[in-house]
């Protein structure tokens, strides 16, 4: 059985979806190393300030972010886990994303809650920088008007409107600066699986990456 899973892939691919359904199934601990650059993006979001090296880098120095057990998310001892998804705090995750402080200070929380035990961990980095001796790597995608579909019913389900062309705009716009940054840069890994999702069903997905963890 593969202890340490690392799933990666552009915005949309369904990578949160199908991480916390494996995780159940085999009973590992599900870690979103999305939602911590989502906090990091919520505080600099909220400061008002300008998105520079400078500013990020301070702000990113003072917060303390936690996962609990229910992938709840907290700056401190303040919850957060609704907040950092509005869609402008994706994008500014992205944006906060691309400072070497940051990714340096958040890649070492993440290889910290790796030692805790059977892991699958969702990213854009984890096969390549995070984890690069998982013992699968999964590299999900989907074409960009699926995953715009579906980054779309996802908000409206949770209530919050918004409208599919400019989903689909901020999903291409959040690979490119994504892909493009210099430091752990969104990339498949050599050695990763990978799972094009277009046409498959979220239990189809969940059952390919659970047969693939439990084969020797
Ligand atoms: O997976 P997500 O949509 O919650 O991620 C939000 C942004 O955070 C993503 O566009 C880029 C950044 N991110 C990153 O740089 N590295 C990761 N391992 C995870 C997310």
């Amino acid at each position: 059985m593969k202890k340490i899973i690392a799933v990666d892939g552009p915005a949309g691919a369904g990578k949160s979806t199908v991480s916390k359904l494996v995780a159940k199934k085999l009973n590992f601990t599900y870690i979103d190393t999305g939602a911590m650059y989502r906090a990091v993006g919520l505080k600099v979001f909220e400061s008002g300030k300008p998105v520079n090296e400078e500013t990020v880098t301070e702000i990113a120095k003072d917060i303390e972010i936690r996962l609990d057990e229910s992938a709840r998310v907290f700056i401190g001892e303040r919850e957060v886990t609704k907040e950092i998804r509005m869609p402008e705090i994706g994008n500014m995750a992205s944006a906060v994303g691309k400072f070497g402080f940051v990714r340096k200070k958040l890649t070492e929380l993440q290889r910290e809650m790796a030692k805790s035990g059977s892991v699958i961990m969702d990213g854009r980095d984890i096969g390549t920088a995070v984890l690069p001796g998982a013992d699968l790597k999964i590299f999900l995608t989907a074409s960009v008007e699926e995953r715009a579909r579906r980054r779309f019913d996802e908000l409206r389900e949770k209530g919050i409107s918004a409208d599919l062309k400019k989903v689909e705009e901020e999903i291409i716009m959040r690979d490119k600066q994504d892909s493009e940054r210099e430091i752990a840069p969104l990339k498949k890994a050599d050695d990763a699986i990978l799972l094009d999702t277009t046409k498959l069903s979220i239990a189809e997905v969940v059952e390919k990456i659970v047969g693939l963890a439990e084969a020797e």
